[in-house]
């Protein structure tokens, strides 16, 4: 029996479409009071009168908050790092300083959320302005280096770049830009606070419910074990619920002050501010080969934007370093600070933004010494990580090319720019690789049968929409040997057993294990109790010679000798019997390199007239290990290769440079693509084994999908008009 790699139903699919689940801002709570967070308008400066009397008479108002009356907190942790990147430098209605616009400066509470906004907007705040940089282009001329990034340096050299670069018979320099971009999910960022005496209750949309515990815990400055934090389902993540931000905590200082339980949703403006996006990058790429395609030189030199209350880096030379042999390299990044929200995690952070300079620079390559992207690119493949001097733990990114290469049809391509074409199309193929670190960190989870037979398996972690709970019920019900359907996964609650955050494509790796460990755990307890006990049939047998399936325990060696684990639970007459374990990476992550990578092949067809660009068809080959299921698993894929379609072809936060707020920050002007702009994606998996990453040997999936997506449309339009776009998005008026 093996539920894992099946294509199972989610198991929360059915209260996901009745409405049954519950997202953050739908629990109910009794005596509800409605929160509504007012912003600023000016990018910086100070706040110089606050008039509260409009908004006071508005009927139903409760507390009008800002820094004038919010509750002191602990000086500590006022505008105080606590443990980046989780933590991050809030705002919290401490001073009357703005840093950007867009930031917190208020919260009116009130019976109603219709009285609550319509005594916002009757709020009325003057500011005294300061000057404030809003242009990224002016905002480049003064950068800094950031601390360490992710753990790892911010500049790497590696022999002599100059020889290297002299050396090559070909070379590309080049500079790629990408925009600020914002994750949406449908569900904005919502938090429902209660306070009961000293006892706080959230109701937190995040990717982190141990975190939001910690962080929001330590700058109210209460113990942690006094404050409760549920999630069970996230409406969509992406990296902006990863952080705790102003918001959560001024929801809990709100619930305080108005002596209520208060929600608090940002609309939809909101999420383009105050709860970080991904950063403008300008990336200058140099590589240099021999007239062969090996790679004599590269280097890989990042700017991005930061805000001025903390430094927050979009780690884009990452991939540079790992990805293909080079002697001599050397990579950088630079932060500019500008009067905007800090920047943050969105999906593959570095590695989508990275993959498009590295990807499009080889694929210019490529063309410069006449060699075949796939080709060029396997005359630089390597098995060690170059830059960690390590062997990759797995690596099946060779399969993945030849995979996709005869799936796409890529060996009848004619390499000149505008051979190809279909009717009044120009017709382009591209490729690029795709990659994303394996992460894990250290998680918990318990497991518990009751004596009818029914098991629960728990794990502080969340579901964004990814199918934790289904990946997790399929991996217990398998080690611990019971039918799927008595099996359930139980997540989003903060007293439950520690987890990570669900971010960094980590859920998997980390969670899983622990899963499979306290399964097994309880397994081998209820062996146990069997061979001890005069009454059952496996009496006097060692637990190790046990084997479990469908609830059933059995002797190896004599099937016959068998009993339900129910009736283990039942006789043994006291109540459900439950195991914990831990799980925690070992030394296997010291010895080697640990990453999944895949080849991506797009077809662009090009209205020669209107520049129109149409994406017909992706090839998407990932090795990304064991894949737990194959159905959530080819959709979380698909999902991320639809959004490298949108990186690559719509999305754009548009700052407007005189006041510092997105001027298209809607769904109805921030455009993502709709289905008319999707065509055919195939998924496959190529069969991996890696012993190395987890018990499971399962690499993790929530991020690949949107790498090397951009590059791969950037160069099938190349191919297509012979124009290479060097900025994204690559929109209609860039090809005319
Ligand atoms: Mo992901 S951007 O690490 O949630």
């Amino acid at each position: 029996m093996s539920f894992v790699g099946a294509p199972v139903n989610r198991t929360d699919g059915w209260a996901k479409v009745s409405g049954a689940a519950l997202y953050s801002a739908e629990h109910p709570v009794p005596n509800l009071a409605h929160a509504v967070l007012v912003t600023s308008t000016v990018p910086s400066g100070r706040i110089t009168r606050i008039d509260t009397r409009m908004a006071e008479q508005v009927p139903g108002v409760l507390l009008v908050m800002s820094y004038e009356n919010a509750m002191r907190l602990p000086p500590a942790t006022r505008m105080g790092k606590l443990q980046p990147p989780i933590g991050r430098a809030l705002t919290l209605l401490q001073d009357d300083r703005v840093y950007y616009n867009n930031q917190p400066v208020g919260v009116v509470v009130a019976e109603t959320l219709e009285h609550a906004r319509e005594a916002a907007a009757r709020l009325q705040i003057e500011y005294e302005r300061a000057d404030a940089v809003l242009d990224f282009e002016l905002a480049k001329q003064s950068v800094h280096p950031p601390g360490t990034i992710l753990g790892e340096d911010p500049d790497t050299r590696r022999g002599n770049l100059q020889t290297g670069l002299l050396t090559g018979s070909a070379r590309v320099e080049a500079t790629y830009v990408t925009p600020y971009e914002s994750h949406n999910p449908l569900e904005p960022h919502a938090t429902i606070a209660a306070w009961e005496g000293d006892r706080l209750t959230l109701y937190d949309s995040t990717q982190y419910i141990k975190g939001v515990q910690r962080i929001v815990a330590e700058t109210l400055g209460m113990p942690a074990d006094r404050l409760t934090v549920f999630c069970p389902f996230t409406g969509g993540g992406f990296g902006c619920k990863g952080s705790v931000w102003s918001h959560v905590v001024l929801a809990a200082m709100a619930a305080r002050q108005a002596g209520r339980p208060v929600k608090l949703v940002l609309d939809r403006n909101q999420m383009f501010g105050p709860v970080g996006m991904r950063p403008a990058t300008e990336q200058r790429m140099r590589l240099a080969a021999l007239s062969d395609g090996r790679l004599t030189a590269s280097s890989h030199d990042v700017t991005s934007y930061t805000s001025v209350i903390e430094d927050w880096t979009e780690p884009s030379a990452l991939v540079t370093r790992m990805m293909y042999e080079s002697p001599t390299q050397e990579t950088s990044h630079r932060l500019a600070k500008m009067n905007l929200g800090t920047p943050t995690f969105m999906r593959a952070p570095g590695e989508a933004t990275g993959t498009y300079a590295l990807e499009c620079a080889m694929d210019e390559l490529a063309y410069e010494l006449g060699i075949d992207p796939i080709e060029l690119r396997l005359r630089n493949y390597t098995e060690r990580d170059p830059d960690k001097g390590l062997p990759f733990s797995s690596k099946s990114l060779r399969q993945c090319y030849e995979v996709g290469a005869q799936r796409f049809g890529w060996h009848g391509r004619n390499p000149a720019p505008r051979s190809m074409r279909e009717g009044d199309k120009l017709v382009g193929w591209g490729m690029a690789t795709a990659t994303y670190p394996m992460r894990r960190m250290a998680a918990k989870a318990s497991v518990v049968m009751y004596p009818d037979g029914f098991a629960i398996a728990r794990s502080a972690t969340q579901d964004l929409g990814t199918g934790t709970y289904t990946v997790m019920t399929q991996v217990a019900a398998d080690a611990l040997g019971v039918p799927l359907a008595n099996m359930r996964f139980e997540l989003g609650d903060s007293r439950m057993p520690d987890a990570p955050v669900s971010g960094g494509s980590m859920t998997v790796a980390s969670v899983s294990s622990a899963v499979h460990a306290a399964a097994g755990a309880l397994r081998h307890k209820l062996a146990s109790i069997a061979c001890a006990h005069p009454h059952s049939p496996l009496h006097g047998a060692v637990p190790e010679e046990v084997g479990a399936d469908a609830g059933w325990l059995f002797l190896s060696g004599d099937p016959s000798r068998r009993e339900p684990m129910a009736l283990v639970v039942e006789r043994h007459g006291q109540g459900p019997i439950e195991a914990t374990a831990n799980a925690a990476p070992g030394e296997e992550k010291n010895k080697y390199s640990m990453h999944s990578f895949g080849a991506v092949f797009v077809e662009v067809h090009v209205d020669e007239l209107l520049g129109e660009i149409r994406v017909p068809r992706v090839v998407g080959v990932y090795g990304v290990g064991r894949l737990l299921n194959r159905k959530t698993g080819h959709s979380q894929l698909m999902g991320g290769i639809v959004w490298g379609l949108g990186m690559a072809l719509f999305e754009e936060t548009l700052i407007d440079k005189r006041i510092g707020r997105a001027v298209n920050g809607n769904l109805a002007e921030y455009h993502v693509p709709v289905n008319a702009d999707v065509g055919t994606i195939d998924v496959q998996v190529v069969e991996e084994h890696d012993p190395y990453v987890n018990p499971l040997g399962a690499k993790g999936i929530g991020e690949i999908g949107i790498t090397g997506v951009a590059a791969a449309v950037a160069n099938a339009v190349y191919h297509a008009t012979g124009k290479r776009v060097r900025d994204l998005p690559i929109t209609l008026d860039k090809l005319l």
